[in-house]
């Protein structure tokens, strides 16, 4: 290590930045947000009066002899000096920074490359949760009543590790404090009476498919959770995310196994969180919406057990996005609702004449075996059958295929999706903006458009 890291207590102590421009005032801002009495200094008239008392002193001039001139003066005063870009004539050197409101980090390369620190500065920022400090603060406010009330240094360690990973962690992660407060009390009870503490849910989207779509919080749950419960339209390829010894379980519907009931599911997720797991139950897309997440959340609550909503990348964004079309444009569409295709068979019908208008997009998120309902509804509200249309069938994700039309030849379009033998989850575009969408090569699909 050629440099100790140190955090220097600068509060209220005199700091001296010789020189201008950005180089300078970015150190100068460093300071003043560590607190220190910053003064900045002209090279051309320094004294030895200016340094006098001074703890530390930055100089930026940005020309060689001035910045060695300054150089000699500070350390004539014997104040530790850092010349900006010029390694050979600095007592420290300044790391790069990631602060979370008083959650540091410091990376340094030894001077070797600010580049390499400043990468691995954003892998860092990208990694750690925006919060950081409210867990801190958490960490503050229960210091002294654990040390009170938890006499073994063990269970203590327990305690607090549990504090600012657990599940009064994520709650506080997620903006809720309060609800941080209430379930560390909770925890500290159980962790005096010695019970195992309950746990949390995390309902969480994930996306259309492509896992690099996951949140970053998304992301970070899947190396946390305990127990993974999924729909069957999460793939593979996001559940490779989780850690690696959690258990997964699918709760979907599929063909020949037994399915698993909207309350059968809930009863489950109540059971797990009670038995102190952290659950990320896993849905593709966004949970709230057609997710049904606002289901799991009425039993969580009831049950009073703690649990977060994590968005995700609803369906209709991911697939307009991977397949060109923009789902309002200044020109074609100034408005976009997303319509569940099922309610196209069942009783409750959206307003199919209010949404078949000029200007606007609806995507329509639905099997294409409802294709030739959704037509009729449309057609039949008074929609032009020249509206264009795309499907996107498993968009995202690496077998994606795109086709266009027009609203009238619906059908005809859905069913060579059907033929294309993917049978993957498929999304409907109508509006002028389906025209945009990139055609995809599979060669059954593109003679459609
Ligand atoms: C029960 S809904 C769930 C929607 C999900 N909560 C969301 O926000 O995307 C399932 C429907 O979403 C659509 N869908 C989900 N993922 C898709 C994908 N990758 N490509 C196309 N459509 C998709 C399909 O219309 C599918 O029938």
């Amino acid at each position: 290590m050629k440099h100790l890291p140190l955090f220097f207590d600068l509060a209220g102590r005199k700091v001296a930045v010789v020189g201008e421009g950005p180089k300078a005032d970015l150190r100068a801002d460093l300071a003043r947000s560590a607190g220190a009495d910053v003064r900045r200094l002209d090279a051309r008239s320094l004294t030895a009066q200016d340094l006098r008392g001074a703890v530390a002193a930055f100089v930026a001039t940005g020309d060689e002899a001035a910045d060695a001139a300054v150089h000699r003066q500070t350390k004539a005063a014997g104040v530790p000096v850092n010349v900006a870009d010029r390694p050979a004539l600095c007592d420290f050197i300044m790391p790069a920074i990631v602060d979370r409101d008083g959650v540091v980090v410091a990376i340094s390369t030894g001077g070797a490359s600010p580049t390499l620190a400043t990468v691995l500065r954003g892998r860092i920022e990208a990694a750690l949760p925006e919060r950081l400090d409210v867990l801190a603060r958490l960490a503050t406010t229960f210091r002294a009543q654990v040390n009170a009330l938890i006499a073994d240094p063990g269970r203590r360690r327990a305690f607090f590790r549990r504090l600012v990973e657990g599940p009064a962690a994520r709650l506080a992660l997620a903006g809720d404090e309060a609800g941080a407060r209430r379930v560390a009390l909770g925890d500290l009870d159980a962790a005096r009476r010695k019970m195992t503490p309950s746990g949390i849910a995390h309902i969480v989207g994930a996306g259309p498919g492509d896992p690099d779509l996951l949140t970053l919080r998304a992301a970070q749950l899947l190396q946390e959770a305990d127990a993974i419960l999924h729909d069957d339209l999460v793939p593979p390829a996001v559940l490779a995310r989780a850690r690696r010894d959690a258990e997964v379980v699918s709760v979907g519907k599929r063909k020949g196994r037994p399915s698993w009931a909207q309350a059968d599911i809930d009863t489950e997720l109540v059971r797990r969180v009670r038995a102190g797991q952290t659950v990320v139950r896993l849905k593709a897309g966004d949970p709230f919406v057609f997710g049904r997440g606002g289901e799991e959340v009425d039993a969580l609550r009831d049950a009073g057990l703690a649990y977060t909503v994590v968005p995700g990348i609803t369906a209709a964004l991911g697939c307009a996005a991977s397949a060109g079309i923009p789902l309002t444009h200044r020109r074609h569409a100034s408005a976009v609702t997303f319509v569940s295709g099922h309610s196209a068979k069942d009783g409750k019908q959206p307003a199919w004449a209010s949404l078949a208008r000029e200007g606007h997009t609806l995507a329509i998120y639905m099997g294409a075996t409802e294709a030739p309902s959704v037509r009729d509804r449309l057609l039949g509200a008074g929609a032009d059958r020249s509206t264009p249309v795309a499907i996107v069938e498993n968009g995202t994700r690496p077998d994606q295929l795109v086709s266009t039309g027009r609203l009238g030849d619906l059908a005809r379009l859905a069913a060579t999706h059907s033929e294309s033998g993917t049978a993957g989850p498929s999304l409907i575009i109508v509006g002028d903006v389906a025209a945009y969408a990139a055609v995809s090569a599979s060669p059954s699909l593109a003679k459609v458009s």
